[in-house]
């Protein structure tokens, strides 16, 4: 689908976004292995997370929605059943890696997949600590889904992280809930911690120091009501938007504002950026605010390090903010966003050149110098929901109407984005 895209005079009005993507995807998975029944408000409607609630079902779990509440009748640690069919994960490489932590505990063998874009992401990361948990899998090529995971008992381990990856930490959390013994993960750089708070909140017991998490296993898991905050994720391009065109103010109401994600606010402000958070709440151990943004000239900046990490997914449209930026933005130690949905470095610079940014790009990251416009261009999405929404903001700062190949791609995680920027703009 095509969206065509035309400057924005101003960004006005106050916005509620749907639900985080990361911790939906979590309060499933343990919804469908804790007793009882949960009842999820504002589940996210993005199709990643529809992905989670197919393969549960796909394992027996009953599930029903309704708008936004999701009710998940859980079937307690050893209550899954072995699906008739091969597992879809869709685009979701959350699905696909958390889930075979659990996958791989189960008395029954389980096949599952995932679409093109997924089937040429990397799985070794998490084949490599299940099978030193004892897990029965194997990968296409040895990498790649599908992933074939038979019955088997897993055993503890005490594993360190070779990459930042909140995805590979939930996997091997969620193994060690079956293991025989504490299971411990160390991290190279501090990730999200939605899993740590999600797996406390039904009721296991972990011990939690920096980096360093501890789970211990077969512990009874409760059913819970939870609602989950809006998406801070979603939210960047509602706040990079706001930062580009000159008049704007937003208000962004109940946001996840979780210290492991919300590093990008503190980036932004350290940018120049007129941002300020309301409202501070905690739900079901997540805190939750409101951000309101005002546009602001701002400087630019370097993401490296331990900061890299932290805002991984908005470094696309971090990236359109650097150009507009005084002195651009520099960003290092990103070898992951080659293996994303889509190589972002690569499909952030294609469409940056497209609307005539220079852009420079190395082997981990990029650098967009600053003080640079916008030309209206022909965009592609390339299929990627972050690439999508994040060239659709640049489209708004362009000088004339631009057009965006392959809009839909935004419905992985944030349907309601393009709706929701016509309100604003
Ligand atoms: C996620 C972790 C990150 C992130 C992804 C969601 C999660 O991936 O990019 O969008 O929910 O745990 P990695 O674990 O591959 O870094």
């Amino acid at each position: 689908m095509d969206e065509r895209i035309s400057p924005a005079g101003r960004l006005a009005g106050t916005l509620r976004l749907p639900g985080d993507k990361s911790i939906s995807h979590r309060y499933a998975m343990l919804a469908g292995i804790a007793e009882g029944r949960s009842v999820l408000h504002n589940y996210s409607t993005g199709a990643d997370c529809a992905s989670t609630l197919g393969t549960l079902r796909a394992l027996g779990i009953r599930v029903a929605r309704e708008g936004t509440d999701v009710t998940i009748s859980g079937c307690g640690l050893d209550g899954l059943t072995q699906s008739r069919e091969m597992l879809d994960a869709g685009n979701s490489g959350s699905t696909i890696r958390m889930l075979s932590g659990i996958l791989a505990a189960q008395p029954f063998p389980t096949q599952i997949t995932g679409d093109e874009s997924l089937s040429r992401r990397p799985m070794g990361r998490i084949l490599h600590p299940l099978e030193l948990m004892g897990a029965c899998i194997s990968a296409r090529d040895g990498r790649y889904p599908p992933l074939a995971i038979g019955p088997a008992r897993l055993h503890a381990i005490d594993y360190t992280l070779p990459v930042a990856s909140a995805q590979v930490k939930t996997c091997v959390l969620f193994a060690g809930l079956y293991a025989d013994g504490t299971t411990t993960v160390r991290e190279p750089a501090r990730t999200r911690d939605h899993t740590e708070v999600a797996l406390r909140e039904f009721g296991a017991q972990l011990d939690v120091r920096p980096k360093v998490i501890a789970i211990e296993p077969r512990p009874r898991l409760l059913a819970r009501e939870l609602t989950v905050p809006g998406d801070l994720s979603s939210a960047a391009f509602f706040l990079v938007a706001a930062l580009l065109v000159p008049g704007s103010r937003v208000v962004i109401e109940g946001v996840g504002l979780n210290p492991t994600r919300s590093a990008l606010l503190d980036f932004l402000v350290s940018m120049g950026a007129g941002i300020q958070v309301r409202n501070l709440t905690v739900h079901g151990g997540e805190p939750v605010g409101d951000i309101e943004v005002a546009y602001s000239r701002v400087r630019g900046g370097v993401i490296e390090g331990n900061l890299t990490a932290e805002v991984i997914d908005e470094i696309p449209v971090l990236a359109v903010l650097g150009a507009a930026s005084a002195e651009g933005l520099v960003v290092r130690d990103a070898a992951e966003l080659r293996v994303k949905e889509t190589d972002r470095i690569a499909t952030v610079a294609d469409n940056l050149r497209r609307m005539g940014i220079e852009v420079e790009v190395s082997a981990d990251g990029l650098s967009v110098p600053g003080g640079q416009r916008f030309h209206a261009a022909e965009l592609e999405s390339f299929g990627d929901h972050r690439i999508a929404m994040a060239f659709a903001v640049a489209a708004l700062a362009a000088d004339g109407e631009s057009v965006l190949h392959g809009a839909e791609a935004a419905g992985v995680s944030f349907p309601e984005f393009f709706s929701l920027l016509k309100n604003c703009g």
